[in-house]
C-alpha cells in the first residue's frame, strides 16, 4: 500500500503526479490555504508533508501520529516548530541553492525601483501628472558607485554581492561570523559591525533567516541610525524588520525608501504602507521565476521522496 501524502498547496501538475508514482496523494483544491484546523485533520493519517510555508505546529505534529517527513517547498523553514519536530524524530527538509540567483536578481529589482523611484515614477505617469520634463521630478538615490550594506551574508546575500561589482558599489556586511577570506576577496567585501553598516550603506539588504533571535533585526534604532538618503531593502522574512517603526520612519522622511517583499502577518499588511509612496512593495515574490519555482518543486519533492524511503535524499535538511 502506498503511504499517504499531503501537498499543502496548488501545485505544478506534473510534479503532483510524479508524487503520485510514489504515494497516495492528497492535495488542496479548495483555491485558499488551508486554515490551521483543515491542515491538522487532514494531516492526521499523513507519512509525509509538502508544503509552502504553512505552518506546522507541535499541535498538528501531536495529531499526526504516522508523520516521518516535512518538506518545505522554500529555503526558509521558520514556520517549522523543530523542537517538536526533532522530538519525535521526523525529517524536515528545505530547498536552498535553487533560488539563490534568482532572490537574489529580485533583491536587486526592488533596490533600482526604489532608489529609482520606478513604482512611483510609473503611477505618476498612469494618473496623467506628467506635464513636462522638470529637474526635480521623481529624483532619486544613484546606485552605481554607492556603498551596499548586507546583512546576512549566506549565499543568497552573497549572490547579492556579486551583482554590486558591475555598479562599482562599495560592499559592507554584517553577519554573526564573517565568510572564508577568499570569499571576501572575491566578493571585494568587507565585514562591519552591525551599527556601522547601519550609518554607513546607501542602500541596504536584508538576507538573514527569521529566528528569535533575529526578529526586529531593524528597529525604531537601527533606522535611526541610517543615512536620510538611504533606502532598506527586504527579501528576508517578515518579523526581521519591525513594520510599524519602519512605515513611522518612511512617512517622516527619516530615511528614503524602502522595497520589501515580506512583511510581518503577511499576507495581511500593515495598512500604513499603502499610503506612502516611498516604498516599493511586492507580495514575497523574490523566487518567482518559473524556472526557479519548478526547481524549488522538484527539489522538495525529491527530498519527500528519499526521507520516505522511495529514493536518494537529495538537498539539505535543516535538521
Ligand atoms: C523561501 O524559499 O524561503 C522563500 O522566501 C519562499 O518562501
Amino acid at each position: 500500500m502506498k503511504q499517504k501524502i499531503l501537498v499543502t498547496r496548488a501545485l505544478f501538475p506534473d510534479v503532483v503526479d510524479r508524487l503520485r508514482t510514489h504515494f497516495d496523494v492528497e492535495t488542496n483544491d479548495l483555491g485558499r490555504v488551508f486554515t490551521a484546523t483543515e491542515l491538522t485533520e487532514r494531516i492526521a493519517d499523513k507519512a509525509g508533508l509538502m508544503v509552502m510555508g504553512d505552518p506546522i505546529s507541535r499541535a498538528m505534529i501531536a495529531a499526526a501520529p504516522a508523520l516521518k517527513a516535512v518538506c518545505n517547498m522554500a529555503v526558509g523553514y521558520n514556520n517549522f516548530d523543530l523542537a517538536a519536530l526533532n522530538a519525535r524524530g521526523i525529517l524536515a527538509t528545505n530547498t536552498p541553492d535553487v533560488l539563490n540567483e534568482t532572490t537574489a536578481d529580485f533583491g536587486w529589482a526592488l533596490l533600482m525601483a526604489t532608489a529609482r523611484r520606478v513604482t512611483e515614477a510609473e503611477h505618476y505617469l498612469r494618473a496623467g501628472k506628467w506635464q513636462a520634463w522638470q529637474y526635480d521630478m521623481l529624483t532619486g538615490t544613484d546606485v552605481f558607485g554607492s556603498t551596499l550594506g548586507i546583512i546576512g551574508m549566506g549565499r543568497i546575500g552573497q549572490a547579492v554581492a556579486r551583482r554590486a561589482q558591475g555598479f562599482g558599489m562599495r560592499v559592507v556586511y554584517h553577519n554573526r561570523s564573517r565568510v572564508a577570506p577568499d570569499i571576501e576577496r572575491a566578493l571585494n567585501a568587507e565585514w562591519v559591525e552591525k551599527d556601522a553598516l547601519l550609518r554607513q550603506a546607501d542602500h541596504i539588504v536584508l538576507v538573514v533567516p527569521y529566528a528569535p533571535a533575529s526578529h526586529h533585526t531593524i528597529g525604531a534604532r537601527e533606522i535611526g541610525l541610517m543615512k536620510p538618503t538611504a533606502n532598506l531593502i527586504n527579501i528576508a522574512r517578515g518579523g526581521i524588520v519591525d513594520d510599524a517603526a519602519l512605515i513611522e520612519a518612511l512617512a517622516a522622511g527619516r530615511i528614503a525608501g524602502a522595497g520589501l517583499d515580506v512583511f510581518e502577518g503577511e499576507p495581511q499588511l500593515n495598512p500604513g504602507f499603502l499610503s506612502l509612496t516611498n516604498v516599493v512593495l511586492a507580495p514575497h515574490i523574490a523566487s518567482a521565476s518559473v524556472p526557479t519555482r519548478r526547481a524549488m518543486a522538484n527539489l522538495a519533492a525529491d527530498n519527500l521522496i528519499a526521507a520516505l524511503g522511495e529514493g536518494p535524499r537529495a538537498g539539505n535538511p535543516p535538521n
